[in-house]
């Protein structure tokens, strides 16, 4: 089996596609799926089919051969068939030598001994994100994890208190900052600053960012941002606003929630102090060891407290000895012994995510997306149409998903229309729907077919 690999390779580097007058028929659609260098690993997932996706039971796959239209990728995406086997593997080996399943590799399993389960997702998940290994921990919630690097990133001082956020931040993200800074005795009403877009736009622009950080800099301890804004679906320039930060002396953190596994990313390169991703199970980034954390923080602007760290435990030892010491590197922010039928799961998302590379799926990603793009404005007059698309035009500045703002009043019956239709995608409110094709199993003629169905739906409101 491969590995992935995560060539630095710059998204503009890809040629923008472009697309033919014929683009808009199925033939076209099915063309682009005969040439697509990723087709092979559609058989290596499960489709639900169309019945299965409206079913009110839990029900065996296949009751019927339809496919559904799956486009729910920045969300949960669909299941690998690797994952049952890891499952099952797991609970044979529970069931048959118990407790040993934690020490001893067995000759038939795919996965390791359950007690380095964790150390191998962060060897699997390091390439993805661009880190060295011994940066990457995955435990927990992402909103845990937030908590956790925060407790020891976010060190405010008297004069530099405020963090700077996105003015959409994920709801989780929000609460967890404003509860980081009043458990250190400040107010969140004047620390929390909150970047947006323009009056009736929805794109924020680096520039705008940078003008912030300029703005707050002398006050401001920490900028903690999305790689991929979960709304819009915009993918922020993360290494130039890492450095722009850093220089005026911010820690900056990202929540690569909707990044991570998405578009390519270099966070040992960039330099990124922090950030946390899930994908089925929350892992973490830091360029720091907890050790060192211990004595000073990156900032060297106050030292990090013992009580930040009481909730933190080092990996079992049989010898357990009285002083906490971390391991070294990420793991040491590892919390209790990892969930193993997570990581079961993870490992087995991750055996077929290995068989290709982030360059493959960016080159496949940037493609689908603008199809899905082209379909969608194709044939309607701006001023004719009843939707807008909030996702940045520009290819290099988003992901896989497309964020639709349709005319107010139209999500709900919308959905229910598209949900009939045997398409998965997901809904925003009050008026937002997300469209997320995922490289590995989508064709480009389920985009082709969703937008059928979607303009069909529309027109119904007219
Ligand atoms: C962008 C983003 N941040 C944070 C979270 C919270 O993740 P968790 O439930 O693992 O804490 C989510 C969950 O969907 C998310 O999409």
């Amino acid at each position: 089996m491969g590995s992935i690999t995560n060539d630095q390779q710059s998204p503009l580097k890809v040629a923008i596609p472009t697309f033919p007058s014929e683009a808009n028929t199925k033939e076209y659609a099915q063309s682009l799926d005969g040439k697509d260098h990723m087709r092979s690993f559609r058989e290596q997932f499960i489709i639900p089919s169309r019945e299965n996706v409206q079913s009110k039971k839990v029900a065996k796959p296949g009751l019927s051969n339809e496919p559904s239209i799956y486009f729910c990728g920045n969300s949960l995406g669909l299941q690998p068939r690797a994952v049952s086997e890891y499952v099952q593997t797991y609970l044979d080996t529970w069931s048959s030598i118990g407790v040993h399943g934690h020490f001893r590799d067995l000759e038939d399993s795919p996965m390791t001994q359950w007690q380095l389960l964790a150390e191998h997702a962060s060897k699997q998940q390091a390439p993805i994100v661009g880190a060295l290994p011994s940066e990457v921990a995955t435990m927990g919630s992402l909103t845990m994890n937030l908590h956790l690097l925060m407790a020891s990133f976010y060190t405010p001082t008297a004069i530099k208190n405020k963090i700077i956020l996105d003015w959409k931040a994920f709801p989780s993200d929000h609460y967890a900052i404003e509860s980081q800074i009043r458990g250190r005795g400040y107010d969140p009403a004047e620390c929390m600053i909150m970047i947006g877009p323009k009056e009736g736009e929805y794109e924020i622009s680096t520039e705008k960012i940078l003008s912030v950080i300029d703005e707050h800099a002398s006050t401001t301890a920490l900028l903690l941002l999305p790689g991929i804004q979960y709304y819009t679906g915009q993918l922020f320039e993360i290494q130039r606003i890492t450095k722009y930060a850093q220089l005026k002396r911010l820690i900056v953190g990202w929540d690569l929630a909707h990044a991570a596994g998405n578009v390519p990313l270099q966070l040992h390169d960039w330099n990124v102090d922090f950030a946390a991703w899930y994908r089925m199970k929350a892992s973490l980034f830091s360029d720091i060891d907890c050790l060192d954390g211990m004595e000073e923080t990156k900032s060297g602007d106050s030292t990090w407290t013992t009580a930040s760290f009481a909730s933190t435990f080092a990996r079992r030892t049989t010898d357990f000895p009285s002083e906490f010491r971390p391991s070294t590197g990420a793991s040491g922010y590892q919390v209790s012994n990892p969930s193993i039928v997570d990581l079961a799961s993870l490992c087995g998302a991750l055996s077929v995510f290995n068989q290709t590379s982030m360059a493959d799926i960016r080159e496949k990603s940037m493609q689908i997306t603008a199809y899905l793009e082209h379909l969608l404005y194709s044939g309607t007059e701006e001023s004719n149409r009843a939707f807008r698309i909030i996702t940045p035009s520009d290819p290099s500045a988003r992901g896989t998903q497309l964020s639709v703002l349709l005319k107010p009043g139209r999500l709900e019956t919308l959905s229910e229309m598209l949900e009939e239709a045997g398409i998965v995608c997901d809904k925003r409110k009050p008026d937002v729907i997300r469209i997320a094709p995922v490289p590995l199993y989508n064709t480009y003629e389920d985009v082709w077919n969703f937008v059928q169905i979607f303009k069909a739906a529309l027109a119904k409101f007219e």
